[in-house]
């Protein structure tokens, strides 16, 4: 059995264990998309506790920051952005873990939402630039990789999505055009950020609505991803938070359909991994275990699991670590896990 606490290459990099912080916005940014010291905490203690591959909660490409996701998403969609991205990168290097951005465009889901649908082919091929130059400056702060969010509702997601894309031109008709807006990026950033720079992809398990038999293209587009130079696949899908509280490794048969028809490709799975049964499972099957609200409300998962035998995370997935911090100075119900709390995002009540 692989141990979660073994090391893995990822083609150029090395992680020192299996886990993966998948990522998560923890709603603890600046107002102005900047980065808070609030977070420079939470990276502080998701490092220190052992985390081997970090990745940020989702950084918004655009240069309009009114475009992004939510008022405490963080910003990359401009250079001087850079300064407050490498305090991130650089605390999560101090305890030896994996430091990877993840880039994003909110589309119809941002607090300007976008029908994509509507775009010209031109905007949509000017969105993808906005992610290759998203990339550079994520090489600049000093992160080991990106990750391109092509998962859940967001842009990429409703653009790979066959019965959500409605397009005609080249980024639609079928899913070799719908997966080529990912595809391209991947190949400019390959060209712009060397061989060395790692590039990983979160998908959907699921990329028709109703989400049954349409394995086939998830993995023609993980094939297309692979093909053209991505370093890691994370399979997670657009149910995540409908699942029922009890549910386990929600996306893993998919993602083992992934890794089983490319076995060179690095595979993580995420949603629903909150214990070390979990952790096992998903490990019998990819590379690597990716977790987000088990991590949330306690960073220290890993080491406790470790040194103290600790079987199951105390997080109930009531999904209120989405909205808490709207109304309250809180990112979970299990209370503050954070000393700066109060400088950030003023909750309405
Ligand atoms: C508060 C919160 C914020 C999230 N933000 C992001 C994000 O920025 N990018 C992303 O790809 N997924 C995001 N997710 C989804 C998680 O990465 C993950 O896919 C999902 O929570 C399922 O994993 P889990 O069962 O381990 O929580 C978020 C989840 C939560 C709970
Ligand atoms: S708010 Fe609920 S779902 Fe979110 S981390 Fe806390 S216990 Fe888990």
């Amino acid at each position: 059995m692989t141990s979660p606490f073994s090391s893995i290459k990822i083609n150029s990099l090395t992680a020192k264990n299996r886990i993966i912080r998948s990522a998560t916005n923890d709603h603890l940014g600046n107002t102005d998309a900047t980065v808070s010291d609030a977070q420079i905490e939470m990276y502080d203690r998701l490092a220190r506790n052992e985390v081997g591959t970090i990745i940020t909660g989702h950084l918004s490409v655009d240069p309009e920051i009114s475009n992004r996701a939510d008022i405490a998403q963080l910003s990359i969609g401009d250079d001087d952005k850079i300064s407050g991205l490498r305090r991130i990168a650089d605390k999560i290097h101090e305890y030896g873990a994996l430091a990877v951005a993840q880039i994003s465009h909110a589309g119809p889901r941002g607090l300007n939402p976008i029908d994509f649908n509507q775009l010209t082919t031109e905007e949509m091929t000017r969105i993808g630039e906005w992610f290759v130059s998203a990339a550079v400056r994520a090489q600049k702060a000093g992160f080991d990789a990106i990750q391109i969010h092509a998962a859940h509702w967001y842009l990429f997601a409703s653009v790979l999505n066959a019965d959500l894309n409605r397009r005609t031109d080249r980024y639609g008709v079928d899913a070799a055009g719908r997966i080529s807006i990912v595809t391209d990026i991947v190949k400019a950033v390959r060209r712009e950020c060397g061989k060395d720079f790692g590039i990983f992809v979160k998908i959907n398990a699921h990329n028709t609505l109703p989400g049954v038999d349409d394995e086939d293209m998830l993995i023609e587009y993980a094939r297309a991803l692979f093909d053209a130079g991505i370093d890691h696949l994370e399979v997670s899908g657009m149910s995540f938070a409908k699942q029922p509280r009890e549910a386990q490794c929600y996306f893993i048969e998919a993602a083992a359909a992934v890794k089983k028809a490319i076995p060179s490709l690095t595979v993580s799975l995420v949603g629903g991994i909150y214990s070390r049964e979990t952790i096992e499972r998903a490990l019998s099957v990819v590379d690597m275990a990716s977790m987000a609200r088990t991590l949330l409300t306690q960073p220290d998962f890993l080491v406790k699991m470790r040194d103290e035998d600790l079987q199951k995370s105390r997080c109930i997935r009531c999904n209120k670590c989405f909205e808490i911090f709207k109304t309250k100075y809180e990112r979970c119900i299990f209370g503050p896990v954070n000393s700066k709390l109060e400088e950030t995002f003023a909750p309405k009540n």
